[in-house]
């Protein structure tokens, strides 16, 4: 048996198309079903529901063979023991920097002021403000970040940008592009060994699909 970890929402959409490339369709919807396990037309392929924020720690686990998670997850969680063959290329979207429209970020760090930035990327945001050698207090947040500067909580935020809607629609405005970010697939390196040849017909599914080489 096979398993996939996948989270529900834009990856899970976004797999199907390539798992069905593949010949493979999953057989229940988890935005209607209450299970967490769903069978596939694959006897040997079954697919488990989980966080985003957790897909990692399944695949690390051996909980699930492979999972697809987005750069942004891996970049958080780290990526020890884990084998990544393949950039999906699906769930695009950027993670960026976001100020009120009347918060003048650029002073703000030319003056070499403390920020206040509320996030749910601790290390992605410790990292790129330490590298532009601005101080920041962090604030961590699970959810609706954008709320924190409307409320007076932070100065900023970093969180993913995909249409800027959600900017848009709570007077935030985008002021520095930190990174890209796409989905990709994550494979248990004892797996890959133990069940070789059904893992690599998976992954080599996925690559020509993609039109890349695994
Ligand atoms: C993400 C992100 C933003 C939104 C951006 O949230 O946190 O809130 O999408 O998308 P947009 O630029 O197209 O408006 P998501 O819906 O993934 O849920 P989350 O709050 O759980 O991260």
């Amino acid at each position: 048996m096979i398993t996939l970890a996948l989270s529900k929402g834009r990856i899970f959409e976004e797999t199907l198309p390539l798992l069905r490339a593949a010949g493979i369709e999953v057989l229940e919807d988890p935005e209607t079903s209450r299970k967490l396990i769903l069978p596939t037309n694959q006897a040997d392929l079954r697919v488990l529901v989980v966080r985003a924020t957790d897909v990692p720690t399944y695949v690390q686990q051996g909980g699930a063979d492979l999972g697809i998670t987005g750069k942004d997850t891996l970049l958080e969680h780290g990526s020890d023991g884990l084998y990544q063959p393949l950039d999906l290329n699906i769930a695009k979207c950027r993670i960026s920097v976001a100020v009120r429209s009347d918060f003048d970020y650029h002073a703000a760090v030319r003056k070499g002021s403390r920020l206040t930035v509320a996030t749910k990327y601790l290390k992605i945001s410790r990292e790129f403000f330490a590298s532009k050698g601005v101080h920041v207090d962090l604030i961590k947040l699970y959810g609706s970040m954008e709320l924190a500067p409307l409320v007076g909580m932070a100065d900023a935020i970093v969180d993913l940008v995909s249409t800027g809607n959600t900017l848009k629609a709570n007077h935030l405005v985008e002021v520095e592009h930190i990174m890209d970010i796409s989905s990709r697939l994550i494979v248990n390196q004892a797996s890959l060994k133990l069940k070789q040849p059904a893992l690599r017909t998976l992954i080599d599914a996925f690559s020509l699909s993609l039109g890349q080489d695994g």
